[in-house]
């Protein structure tokens, strides 16, 4: 049996280390994979931050980590997909509340995944390219397509033209630029917001129109921009998104529905201080007044969260993605940026994407 080394978290802000783990072998319709690449998303270090104060279900100690890439090296009964020896890229379900289990988990040496959210990686992509998209096109994926959510038109390598335009509030996150991808993949047209040094990146990935969210005129720019056209909602990403969202939907023809990535800014630190508590009150109270007035405007909203629909897993990750990326339809965005090789570099990936990064996604080789 392989011996397996993780990246532990043993208590609330306590720094990773790196200690013996279990191997754990696959159940019914799991495959072990040996991670040769894992990314770094915010709620990494925002676990690390805030522990059971934002995953109330986490026990210690555990494994953070929700992006990898690597080899399949056993496969559980049932699945018919993979076979070891295969590359795979694979959203590590260990921190959902409905799993829960550090061997679901990226930051370690052997991950169990759940073969309906795994991918064959082409050759003309490395694991560090390929580890930059599980756990943000997951999200792309269920804001856009999930029946409760915005339920758009599904993509395909020949999307049929709906007619509609799809307002992406953060199109150069990492969320953003698999939201862009399968947006336009879906058939929709699509306007987004990003820094003006990433507009172009933005257009490379299919969006026709892009605004600077720092601008004081953006949603009246983008008002002018949708008229005459039929919105199918909107995906808010990034502090400010939800509330812009809601009042340029409320203004335009077509579907009144804002399908909410982020709800704000995490607290720096959240030891109880009056800037933490101040944090706090503020978060609550944009909140309430986001419900209030999504309400009075009648825009329906919904936060991204838990397990996908098994369709809409299959239409991703069986039908769509591995012929899109195979034959190049498809980025493997944002870019990487490899900040160290092997688990003790997880840390410092952690403090990298915490200070902030800008159309690049972090990542550790192993
Ligand atoms: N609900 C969920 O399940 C879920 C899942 C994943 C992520 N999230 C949340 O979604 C957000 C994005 O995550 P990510 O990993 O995609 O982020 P990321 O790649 O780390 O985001 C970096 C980007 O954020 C952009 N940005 C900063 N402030 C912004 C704002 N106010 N409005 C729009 N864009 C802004 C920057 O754009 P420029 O450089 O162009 O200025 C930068 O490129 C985070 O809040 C994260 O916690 C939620």
């Amino acid at each position: 049996m392989p011996t397996n080394t993780a990246a532990w978290l043993l208590a609330r802000q306590a720094p990773l280390e790196v200690k013996p783990a279990p191997y754990t072998h696959p159940r019914e319709g799991e495959i072990v994979v040996k991670n040769h690449a894992v990314a770094i998303n915010p709620v990494d270090w925002g676990i690390q931050l805030l522990g059971t104060l934002l995953f109330s279900w986490m026990k210690y100690p555990f494994i953070l980590g929700g992006d990898l890439a690597g080899e399949v090296v056993e496969v559980g009964e049932g699945v018919t997909r993979f076979s070891v020896g295969d590359r795979v890229l694979g959203m590590a379900m260990g921190m959902d509340k409905t799993r829960s289990r550090s061997a679901e988990s990226a930051f370690q040496a052997y991950t169990v995944l759940l073969a309906h959210m795994a991918v064959p990686i082409p050759s003309t992509l490395s694991y560090e390219d390929a580890a930059v998209l599980p756990l943000a096109l997951y999200t792309a994926a269920y804001g856009l397509f999930q029946k409760d959510h915005l339920a758009l038109q599904y993509p395909s390598a020949a999307p049929q033209s709906t007619g509609k335009t799809l307002l992406i509030w953060g199109g150069s996150t990492s969320v953003g630029s698999n939201a862009i991808q399968l947006a336009v993949a879906a058939g929709y047209e699509v306007i987004t917001t990003s820094s003006p040094r990433n507009f172009p990146y933005v257009r490379r990935l299919g969006a026709s129109q892009v605004f600077d969210y720092q601008e004081k005129t953006v949603v009246a720019d983008i008002i002018e921009a949708l008229k005459g056209k039929t919105i199918a909602g909107a995906l808010a990403i990034g502090t400010g998104s939800a509330d812009a969202c809601s009042a340029i939907v409320h203004a335009c023809n077509g579907d009144k529905f804002v399908s909410l990535v982020s709800l704000g800014a995490l607290p720096p630190n959240p030891g109880l201080n009056v800037q933490t508590l101040l944090l706090i009150f503020q978060f609550v109270a944009a909140n309430v007044s986001f419900q209030v007035t999504s309400r009075m405007r009648r825009i329906r909203t919904k936060f991204i969260s838990g397990m996908m629909d098994r369709e809409v897993s299959k239409v991703i990750y069986e039908d769509f993605l591995p012929r899109a990326l195979a034959e190049g339809h498809y980025a493997a965005a944002p870019e990487p940026v490899v900040v160290g090789s092997g688990l003790d570099h997880i840390q410092a990936g952690l403090d990298a994407q915490r200070q902030g990064v800008s159309a690049k996604k972090v990542v550790v080789s192993l």
